[in-house]
């Protein structure tokens, strides 16, 4: 067993880096003290994911052997309309700074644009409210005519939540709107997505949690992302579910 977990190690710190500045924010707690077992069992949880993941873009799992205590419940997914690819790398880049930053830790999240990943001790699977991580990132730049573009961007993510969970959406969902009335020249371009151990109902609640957010940390910026720990809300001016714009 030992022996095996050095070998996740080893194909962890070799694994390239990524060609692009990958931005990512990322979140760890529960300070491991002593437990040589639970870390030795993150990096192999860290290499399952990143096997796992691309094959369907999402992959959920808990971790344990028996007569311990230290089960480890783990998800990762990549965004909806990642190709396999661009899904793998994202998951290994993700696997890697939590391997890099959260080494020490039994609770980790990281919100990279195309991919999310997180552990914990803790049953989390379809509770949003577990954990309740949250992050966010706001563009610098405000709005031109906010009057008009915050509203639109309301009802855009109105919109975008009645699509998450239609049949087939697999909790993903984007769009754009340009032409926007005294709005010259301006599409926004807005996702919502949840992690798929959430059912259409605590999407939903997640989801709600999240829009509630959008006044008092997007404010009347052109561009923010809410990232929560089982919900995602982003919008932009610019085409960020382009490839090139990774
Ligand atoms: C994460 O780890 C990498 C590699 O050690 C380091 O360069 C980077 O600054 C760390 N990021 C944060 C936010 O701590
Ligand atoms: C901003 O929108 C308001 C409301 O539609 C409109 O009256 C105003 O002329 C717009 N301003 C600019 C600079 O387009």
């Amino acid at each position: 067993m030992a022996f095996s977990y050095k070998f996740f190690l080893v194909s962890l710190l070799f694994l390239p880096l990524a060609n692009c500045e990958n931005k990512y924010l990322h979140s760890c707690a529960k300070n491991i003290i002593g437990n040589v077992d639970l870390q030795a069992r993150i990096i192999g949880v860290l290499y399952h994911l990143m096997k796992a993941t691309p094959i369907k873009g999402f992959t959920s799992s808990s971790f344990s052997s028996s007569g311990d205590d230290n089960t480890l419940y783990a998800l990762a997914q990549c965004r909806g309309d990642a190709n396999t690819d661009l899904c793998s790398k994202c998951v290994k880049d993700a696997a890697k700074t939590l391997q890099a930053n959260c080494s020490k830790q039994a609770q980790a999240y990281i919100w990279y644009d195309l991919c999310f990943l997180r552990y914990d001790t803790i049953n989390f699977f379809g509770n949003w409210k577990i954990g309740g991580a949250k992050t966010a990132q706001t563009d610098t730049i405000d709005a031109k005519n906010t009057s008009v573009f915050v509203p639109t961007v309301k009802i855009m993510v109105d919109n975008l939540k009645s699509r998450v969970t239609m049949p087939g959406a697999n909790l993903f969902a984007k769009m754009m709107v340009s032409k926007i009335f005294n709005l010259k020249g301006v599409s926004v371009y807005a996702m919502t997505e949840c992690t798929r151990d959430m059912n259409k109902f605590t999407c939903i609640e997640c989801l709600d949690q999240a829009e509630g957010l959008l006044p008092s940390i997007c404010r009347s910026s052109s561009g923010c992302k809410i990232l929560y720990n089982s919900c995602f809300i982003r919008y932009e001016t610019y085409d960020f579910f382009s490839t090139l714009s990774h």
